[in-house]
């Protein structure tokens, strides 16, 4: 890891899409930059670019102008077989719909970055339970995902995303299809597993009520930062540790799996 620079520079970017006969400016001109280690949400409403910008810093997609580096590397300088390697090693990722392979048992579900990067059995037994235990799901780890809660299920896609322990977990939207309580776990659980582990989260969100727990927001409006906070009471406050929710905690809305 770089110290100087950052775990994230996002330099100058913009990113156009191509609209009938013009463009839309999905993000324009932005700059920001993540130290190892932060929590941070970028905030903003309905088409101001949040995903675009995930996107991008995932390496799913790439600027049109500007640059992006991880950890030192210049993602722009990457063609597809080394951009998708950085991707799998160093980036989780936890995605509004879960995501879940609906076949497998959720400790399956956890497994599968580690059988894409080919490791071996033992290890990924030992990395699955550790990751299952972390997200307080170790007694359903032979559960598939229909016999989840909404909230179980993304504190599935959670283990999944730190399982091949990422420098980096990105999450865009990752209770939009939660209740306000699940929703609230599942950011102090995020929350927690960075203090914990120490690993960098960004997430998304447009959900004000979200933003407590938060040390830093960056806004976004129209594809610009238009503020970015940093929360000098959240940092050294302790957070009340994740809480295993009950057996009767409410069900998120669940909405359609897909891969
Ligand atoms: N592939 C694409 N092709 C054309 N336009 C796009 C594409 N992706 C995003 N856009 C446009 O770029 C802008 C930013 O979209 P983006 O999805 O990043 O917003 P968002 O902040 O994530 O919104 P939401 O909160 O609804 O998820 C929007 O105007 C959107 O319509
Ligand atoms: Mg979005």
């Amino acid at each position: 890891m770089n110290e100087s620079s950052g775990l994230i520079q996002v330099e100058a970017v913009s990113r156009r899409f191509p609209l009938d006969h013009s463009y839309v400016n999905a993000l324009d001109n932005v700059n920001l930059r993540v130290a190892a280690g932060e929590f941070l949400a970028i905030a903003g409403p309905s088409g101001s670019g949040k995903s675009t910008l995930l996107n991008l810093i995932g390496c799913i997609d790439k600027p049109t102008s500007g640059r992006i580096l991880i950890d030192g590397v210049d993602t722009s300088t990457l063609t597809s077989a080394p951009m998708t390697a950085l991707r799998r090693r160093k980036i989780g990722f936890v995605f509004q719909t879960f995501n879940l392979i609906p076949v497998f048992t959720a400790a399956e579900n956890v497994e599968f970055p580690l059988l894409v990067q080919g490791i071996g059995a033992r290890e990924r037994r030992e990395r699955v339970a550790d990751a299952l235990e972390s997200v307080g799901l170790s007694a359903r780890a032979r559960h598939r995902p229909d016999l989840l809660s909404g909230g179980e299920r993304q504190r599935v896609a959670v283990a999944r995303a730190i399982v091949h322990r990422p420098a980096l977990v990105l999450a865009d939207e990752p209770t939009a299809n939660l209740d306000t309580l699940n929703a609230t776990q599942l950011i102090d659980l995020m929350r927690d597993l960075n203090q914990r582990l120490g690993l960098t989260f960004l997430f998304s969100t447009h959900d004000a009520r979200l933003l407590e727990h938060t040390p830093r927001i960056v806004r976004l409006t129209d594809g610009r930062v238009t503020s970015d906070t940093h929360n000098a009471e959240t940092p050294g406050a302790a957070i009340p540790p994740f809480q295993i929710p009950s057996e009767g905690a409410s069900h998120g809305q669940i909405s359609a799996l897909s891969l």
